[in-house]
């Protein structure tokens, strides 16, 4: 069977057109997911393979797109590990009981997550089976530092103040609860390579909060350790935001494709990562919410700015917003499946 449009690009390989998907696709902006919403909470979506794979399968279906990303939430290896968490509405995830000290850091433990989260694959084997042909399944996990940010904070978080506390007050216990989450990150998404995803992303949602030297001597060697041992599996891709200043250091961590938001351009992240690496991004939520005017501009300035050269994933710099309108991310789809660079 051939590959994907996605898995191509991630290799830098040519493609027919510009593969496309969305962060956070399934979910909050499509109104077969309310309805859905409407019978079950979240995380019973998330826990039953033949409903989460119906969700991941909504947006392929409704917009298009070129790759199915399993329903899940990056916070369900927590209880594994020791750490258990609810799902307040309008907040998202809260910790009752955050790890700050050196007996919460001494409790935790290694995910072992054929035995706690077993529906995650199923629900990857469920939409390997179901997905129309050419497109690609992307599994996917919190990058270490975005995962221990949630377990130190116990919710998110605008300063960081608990997180940065510990890295800087006790790097031991700091380094000791990345190991731990490193070596859990890496077995999960073992799991998921095993069911089959095509593609991993690791979403390191709030790196941008840490100055480069802090990124480099916290962060970096964990982030590092999973690309490594996840190495000649399938592709993986690297998502920041707030990245722009951290791509240099980020460029030699392992990853086939950076994924970069809006407040760079294209060019410029592409000067930083270098021609070796493929990259993904990078239209703003926001710009979704205007006329579809201003998201063809930016949508054309993006695509004018990869120049069609290999290695482009079309993305958002992060999430859909659930305000979003679904015709306007299916005509987006629609706009850059259309695009050719002036060279095609
Ligand atoms: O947005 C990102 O930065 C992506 C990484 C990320 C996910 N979950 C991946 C995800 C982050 C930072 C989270 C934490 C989280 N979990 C939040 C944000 C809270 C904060 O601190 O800002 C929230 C609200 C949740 C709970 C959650 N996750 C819900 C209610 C849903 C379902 C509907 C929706 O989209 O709101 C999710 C699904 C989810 N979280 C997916 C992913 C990759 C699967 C859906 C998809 O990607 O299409």
């Amino acid at each position: 069977m051939g590959i994907g449009r996605l898995l191509r690009a991630a290799r830098r390989q040519p493609v027919d057109a510009t593969p496309v998907w969305f962060m956070r696709q399934a979910g909050r902006s499509l109104p077969e997911y309310r309805a859905l919403r409407e019978k079950h909470p979240m995380l019973e979506i998330a826990r039953t393979p033949e409903l989460a794979a119906a969700v991941s399968l909504q947006p392929v279906r409704r917009l298009g797109v070129d790759a199915a990303i399993v329903f899940a939430d990056i916070t369900l290896p927590l209880p594994g590990m020791g750490v258990a968490f609810e799902l307040t509405e309008g907040v998202g995830p809260v910790i009752g009981h955050p790890v700050r000290t050196a007996a919460d850091v001494a409790a935790l433990r290694v995910l072992d997550p054929h035995a706690d989260l077993p529906y995650v694959a199923e629900t990857i084997r469920t939409l390997k089976a179901e997905v129309p042909a050419g497109v690609d399944v992307i599994g996917f996990a919190a990058a270490p530092f975005t995962l221990a940010s949630y377990m130190v904070e116990g919710r998110g978080s605008r300063d960081f103040a608990h997180v940065k506390a510990m890295m800087l007050g006790a790097p031991d216990l700091w380094h000791a609860m990345m190991g731990t989450i490193s070596a859990s990150t890496v077995a999960y998404l073992r799991m998921q390579v095993e069911a089959g995803a095509d593609a991993i992303q690791l979403f390191d949602s709030w790196v941008g909060a840490l100055a480069p030297r802090d990124y480099a001597e916290f962060v970096q060697p964990h982030t590092r350790a999973v690309f490594a041992a996840l190495r000649g599996t399938v592709s993986l891709i690297h998502f920041g935001t707030g990245s722009a200043t951290l791509l240099p250091l980020m460029r030699g961590d392992g990853a086939d494709v950076v994924s970069v938001d809006w407040r760079i351009g294209l060019g410029d992240a592409w000067s930083l990562l270098g021609p070796d690496l493929a990259i993904q991004g990078n239209l703003d939520p926001a710009a979704l919410l205007g006329p579809w005017e201003a998201v063809r501009v930016r949508a054309d300035e993006i695509l004018a700015d990869a120049a069609g050269r290999p290695g482009h994933i079309f993305n958002l710099g992060h999430g859909v917003l659930p305000s979003t309108s679904p015709d306007q991310l299916a005509r987006l789809v629609d706009h850059v499946h259309a695009w050719r660079p002036p060279a095609w």
